[in-house]
């Protein structure tokens, strides 16, 4: 497994997403990955199986201590003791002492992102969180975050496939030391069909899901995948073994569109940077 290192954290740049999934599929397939070697497990409070992914870790044998596990804290716990609080339940549920990676969500404005980021920082200062960061941040508030924290950022977790240009938040988290994940790797399925890449997955002999994936981590990013099935985990794994010439990476660069962005939630996306 290759690692991503950024401002303290060294994180597997693959990792098991756990979004939409039931508790029995999450428990099994959480399971199944860690002992087909996935080290990397995400979910999040509003996803509402986090204790299936903690009876998931706890069944698979591996090691707390060799998983990698993120959470992300849901708006509607933003302030202070509802914050700290809502963590307490996460970790509950997890059935562990602390996550690896503690997220915000998406931005919001309800309470000051001053308190937000505070709140972070006494979680991993109690220990309960190794590392801490953000999600779906634009540059702006990526720049403001930071400038806020007393711990180094290490992450920001955004929508990124090869239909979504995000030049701004890489160049922003470059700046700043910061990683990215990248989530909607397959842009929710649409880029299976897609010709390019289709070329591109069989003069590889890879799947397209395959390319897009390892598109993302040749450029030094974490992906994240999930599936319902063992037999696409496996093969979502399989991208440590080969490389995309740079002809390639700019072909799939190339296939971005101007409305390529897919998750945008009223009341919770914030004004997305547009690349030039
Ligand atoms: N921070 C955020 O706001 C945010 C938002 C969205 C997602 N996320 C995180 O990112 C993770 C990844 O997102 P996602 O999985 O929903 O989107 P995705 O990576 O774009 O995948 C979409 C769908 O592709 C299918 N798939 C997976 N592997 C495949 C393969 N090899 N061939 C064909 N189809 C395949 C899966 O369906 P099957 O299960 O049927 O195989 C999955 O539902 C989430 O699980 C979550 O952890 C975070």
């Amino acid at each position: 497994m290759n690692f991503i290192n950024a401002n303290g954290a060294s994180i597997p740049a693959l990792g098991f997403g756990t979004f939409r999934m039931e508790g029995a599929d999450t428990e099994r397939m959480v399971s199944h990955v860690l002992q087909h070697g996935y080290r990397h497990i995400d979910t999040a409070q509003i996803y509402g199986n986090e204790a299936a992914v903690g009876q998931g870790i706890r069944a698979s044998g591996v090691a707390r201590a060799d998983v990698f596990l993120t959470t992300k804290v849901w708006v509607a716990n933003y302030s202070r003791d509802a914050f700290l609080a809502s963590v307490d339940e996460s970790l509950a549920k997890l059935k562990t002492d602390y996550v690896d990676l503690l997220l915000l969500h998406w931005p919001n404005i309800a309470v000051s992102l001053e308190e937000q980021i505070a709140s972070l920082n006494a979680v991993a200062k109690s220990g309960k969180a190794r590392h801490i960061g953000v999600s779906n941040f634009n540059t702006a508030l990526m720049q403001e975050a930071a400038r806020l924290s007393q711990q180094p950022l290490a992450n920001n977790q955004v929508e990124y496939h090869p239909y979504l240009d995000q030049r701004p938040v890489i160049a922003t988290a470059k700046e700043l030391g910061m990683s990215l994940t990248a989530y909607y790797g397959m842009a929710d399925g649409k880029v299976l069909a897609d010709p390019v890449l289709q070329e591109i997955a069989s003069a590889h002999r890879r799947s397209v899901a395959q390319i897009v994936l390892r598109w993302i981590i040749q450029q030094g990013f974490v992906t994240l995948s999930k599936t319902v099935s063992e037999a696409r985990a496996a093969e979502n794994a399989a991208i440590f073994d080969f490389d995309l010439s740079n002809e390639d990476m700019a072909m799939i660069q190339k296939l971005a569109q101007p409305d390529g962005r897919i998750v945008s939630p009223d009341g919770l996306a914030p004004e997305w940077d547009t690349a030039a």
